[in-house]
């Protein structure tokens, strides 16, 4: 299994194994890390945001979704939505202001509610 590390702002970095080709949420509920999330992972908040700061070739690529709630770096991707299958680490952003969105795919939220 995969090891995967959530580098925190404050504290010691949590680390622990996740399945391959488990989702970046996942394995921080699995290793007991904060990644915020309020869409239920549909890939519509952006609170999920984070940075692969290690092992980004061992990520999926980078979905429209995703681009839709990031910026263009390739680093940036949303932890519901990007799964890995080789050692990863990485640091939990949380969203992106609406003006700072690359504006590759669709940036309203489709369901009403959701922060953007
Ligand atoms: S949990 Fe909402 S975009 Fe990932």
């Amino acid at each position: 299994m995969p090891r995967v590390m959530f580098h925190a702002a404050a504290g010691e970095p949590l680390s622990g194994d996740a399945p391959a080709l488990c989702r970046i949420l996942e394995a921080a509920e699995r290793v007991g890390a904060v990644v915020e999330h309020a869409c239920g992972g549909q890939a519509r908040c952006g609170a999920c945001r984070v940075r692969i700061e290690d092992g980004l070739p061992h990520c999926s690529p980078k979905s429209n979704a995703e681009r839709a709630l990031t910026t263009a770096d390739p680093r940036e991707r949303l932890a519901c939505q990007a799964r890995f299958i080789g050692a990863i680490a990485v640091r939990a952003l949380g969203p992106l202001p609406p003006e700072q969105r690359d504006g590759a795919g669709p940036v309203t939220p489709r369901v009403p509610g959701y922060p953007v």
